[in-house]
């Protein structure tokens, strides 16, 4: 690894190269919230993608669903998120500024003392996260609706709906991928916490003598998808128990995946036993009970259910903090900085750049009609202009795992040149063998 990964540097190269812009930003940008451009968008579908296959389509007990956002009000009484989803928050009487109470320093929350300005703070108050709205033309008590703060609750009103309509018998799982809300007040670190964001949830749905065994296999299920999948560095992933004082309301057991992230370890995905709570409190509030019938044993049950649930914007954040590099390539005490994302091919935006030497000479024509032929099979990216050495960097800098440079070889013996981002290793491919080579060469990628 070369230099330190910082915000800063992160921010900047997103907006520099179009992964992430300010939100609104040509009318001074909206704080917290984030646009993802051409490269950032595809840079989430890819880990999405990833998410998906991994947790439904590798699994023959677990099926996707796709939910509104908006829900019937009383969805949010009974999962207990009017009552508790609240974050305690004290204002400094002097700076004005508003803190969450939990974020400040032991010492200035028992002495009541500002972190920022040493002024006095005031009680704490309970502040509900949930963003609300009204459905309808009046705007009144009755047409209040809310903003999902989690896509879970979408899962859990579906029990039955999925039960009766495919053909799933317990254990079984159901996922889904989406946006929620949350009035946030500590927004800082870029798309770390933000107020709309993207959850990938999965709720495994299992017989209640079963929790312990299950919340173990998810457990080590999770691990291994960062590791293998998605290619993290295994040295910057722990595991974290939440304690009784950090549990939701809704847990009996909870173990957060953290990453460290350049301002620390922070929450990248939490495994929960959310247990019978929400199908039971659902069936009171509904009243009617959601319960199973195990068709085998005629024992009927409400089940237990283990959650996995990952942020994907959140995700965005690891893993572009997890490729970032830069090495000094300079000779005789020159500083010459490569900046590289070394991102996993499988997640790169780009898979493959294309580039002619030379534009004249019929060159170009050539070089785009190889990279038309690779579009078949991968994300391409055709550049014609620049020095060769100029063209390769820029690329790096987005993480594009292969170039392939047509020069005037290529019109006598039909072999290209195959750059590899991460050794810089140059290699004569001939044109018809090219998609076999780089799809081994995404196969066998091994992070350096
Ligand atoms: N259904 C359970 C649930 O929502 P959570 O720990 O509150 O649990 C799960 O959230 C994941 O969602 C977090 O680990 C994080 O990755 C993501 N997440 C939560 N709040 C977020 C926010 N304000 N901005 C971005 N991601 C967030």
């Amino acid at each position: 690894m070369g230099n330190e990964v910082t915000m800063d540097k992160l921010v900047s190269l997103c907006k520099r190269r179009g992964f992430v812009y300010q939100s609104s930003e040509i009318y001074g940008g909206l704080s917290s919230a984030w646009d993802y451009g051409p490269l950032g968008v595809e840079l989430k579908k890819n880990i999405q993608k990833i998410w998906w296959r991994e947790m439904t389509q590798l699994h023959d007990n677990i099926v996707g669903i796709d939910a509104a956002i908006l829900m019937h009000p009383r969805v949010w009484e009974a999962s207990g998120h009017v009552e508790n989803f609240s974050d305690p928050l004290v204002d400094c009487k002097k700076c004005k500024n508003r803190f969450r109470e939990d974020h400040i320093p032991e010492k200035n929350r028992d002495d009541k003392i500002c972190p920022e300005c040493g002024g006095e703070l005031t009680e704490p108050r309970q502040f509900n996260l949930m963003f609300s709205t009204h459905m309808g033309p009046v705007a009144d008590d009755g047409s209040i609706v809310y903003l999902r703060p989690e896509t879970a609750q979408g899962i859990f009103v579906n029990f039955k709906n999925v039960v009766q309509s495919s053909r799933v018998k317990i254990p079984f799982g159901i996922a889904q991928v989406g946006k929620a809300f949350r009035n946030e007040i500590t927004t800082k670190n870029f798309i770390f916490r933000t107020c709309e964001f993207e959850q990938m949830e999965m709720q495994f749905f299992i017989h209640p003598s079963e929790d312990d065994k299950w919340f173990d296999y998810w457990r080590e299920q999770r691990w291994n998808y960062y590791v293998n999948k998605l290619g993290v560095d295994p040295a910057r992933i722990q595991w974290h128990q939440h304690g009784p004082g950090e549990l939701a309301h809704y847990a009996k057991d909870a173990y957060d995946i953290e990453y460290q992230f350049p301002f620390g370890w922070s929450e990248l995905e939490g495994v929960h036993n959310r247990t019978d709570f929400d199908l039971s409190r659902h069936s009171e509030y509904c009243g009617k009970e959601i319960n199973y019938l195990d068709e085998d044993s005629k024992e009927r049950y409400i089940p237990y259910v283990i959650e996995t649930s990952a942020g994907l914007t959140r995700s965005v954040l690891m893993i572009l903090s997890d490729a970032y590099d830069e090495e000094d390539l300079g000779t005789d005490g020159k500083e010459d900085i490569r900046t590289v994302l070394r991102f996993h091919p499988n997640l790169a935006p780009i898979t493959v750049g294309v580039f002619p030497l030379v534009k004249k000479d019929g060159l170009a024509e050539l070089a785009k009609k190889i990279e038309e032929d690779l579009r078949e099979d991968f994300t391409t990216f055709y550049d014609q202009s620049g020095a060769i050495g100029r063209r390769y960097r820029r690329q790096d800098e987005i993480g594009t795992p292969f170039c392939i440079t047509i020069d005037y070889d290529t019109k006598e013996d039909g072999t290209v040149t195959l750059r590899y981002r991460d050794s810089m290793e140059q290699v004569r491919v001939k044109v018809e063998d090219l998609a076999t080579v780089i799809r081994k060469g995404i196969k066998e990628y091994k992070r350096v």
